[in-house]
């Protein structure tokens, strides 16, 4: 009975949130009064705009260190990573030189990849650089000497492998040529071994015993007169893409002279320098890469 007599009618209900709404007694507008309002608008403004202003600020001051030309964080990129020309997602370089349909997409993708390095654009765009030695342009204090020049790197350097002597580079002759390039990471300097060395050097064989056998006699260009292929130390430091425009990686182009038709031959090309890891079990491409030659008959 007690329920039944509390409950409101209609017109009760609809009364009272007229009331909550508005209620001309106590002048509330929804159970405050026009300067509790006024209050809790203030700080809500005030609030909020504090929090505008923190963020302005953190934002403002994050911004106040950052170079235009220098990126501030690149931990990430502090080891240099290795990566092979022609590349196919699966890194797997097979073909029959006795087909050049098999060949074709290789020798396409290195036509397509080596004319920055042709003789007259790098003359044109890049310094005769002194060899063997760091090549540093210096910002003097605030004075920043921009845009920093870059040294040559012709295509004559790859030798046979530089698609002028072979337009096939040695695909139809079951001789194949692969371009190494290490990864830019500005501001390094690679130091070689042994410390006097002026160049850095890229090294080429089978991972296993049997890929060693299988591989055979394999050349480098460049090469200096060493069994590697060698990175010039004047091609350091890369200085970054806004400062350094016309910078052209070096590159160290290896021919296979006589590998073993028909095999499945893992082979494994690293960097040797005193500051780059190349033996990350994390990481397969840190200063190393790994990739698939098969010759077929
Ligand atoms: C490939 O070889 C065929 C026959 O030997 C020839 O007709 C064709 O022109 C060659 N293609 C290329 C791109 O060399
Ligand atoms: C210079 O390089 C560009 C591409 O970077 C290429 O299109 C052009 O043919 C090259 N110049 C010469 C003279 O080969
Ligand atoms: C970059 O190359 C262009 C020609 O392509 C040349 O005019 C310019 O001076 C070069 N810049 C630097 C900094 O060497
Ligand atoms: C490597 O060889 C090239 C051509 O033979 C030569 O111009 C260069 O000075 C050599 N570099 C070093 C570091 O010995
Ligand atoms: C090529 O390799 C085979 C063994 O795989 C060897 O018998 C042959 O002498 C090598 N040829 C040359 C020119 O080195």
């Amino acid at each position: 009975m007690a329920a039944l007599s509390q409950k409101k009618s209609c017109q009760q209900r609809m009364d009272e949130w007229k009331e909550f709404i508005w209620n001309p007694r106590t002048h509330e507008f929804m159970g405050r009064t026009g300067s509790s309002w006024a209050l809790i608008l203030l700080f809500y403004v005030v609030f909020y705009g504090f929090l505008t202003a923190l963020f302005s600020l953190t934002m403002w001051v994050m911004l106040q260190t950052i170079d235009d030309y220098v990126p501030t964080y690149q931990d990430r990129l502090a080891n240099p990573g290795l990566m092979i020309r022609p590349k196919s997602d699966s890194l797997d370089i097979v073909f029959s030189s006795s087909d050049n349909a098999t060949w074709k997409t290789y020798v396409n993708k290195l036509d397509d990849f080596l004319p920055a390095y042709d003789d007259m654009n790098q003359t044109s765009k890049n310094e005769n650089c002194p060899s063997g030695t760091y090549f540093e342009e210096k910002d003097k204090g605030n004075v920043q000497n921009h845009p920093k020049r870059a040294c040559q790197f012709k295509r004559s350097f790859l030798g046979r492998c530089s698609g002028l002597e072979d337009a096939t580079y040695g695909y139809s002759e079951g001789k194949p040529c692969v371009l190494i390039k290490m990864n830019r990471v500005i501001n390094f300097k690679p130091r070689p071994v042994p410390a006097t060395n002026p160049f850095i050097t890229i090294d080429c064989t089978g991972k296993k015993d049997e890929d060693i056998q299988h591989l055979g006699d394999l050349q480098y260009f460049p090469n200096n007169g060493s069994n590697f292929g060698t990175i010039d130390l004047m091609y350091f430091p890369y200085y970054g893409y806004k400062v350094q425009a016309n910078y052209t990686q070096p590159l160290v182009a290896v021919q296979f002279l006589n590998v073993t038709q028909n095999v499945d031959i893992y082979v494994e090309c690293k960097v040797l320098a005193q500051n780059i890891k190349n033996d990350d079990d994390r990481d397969k491409f840190a200063g190393r890469v790994a990739f698939k030659l098969k010759v077929n008959s």
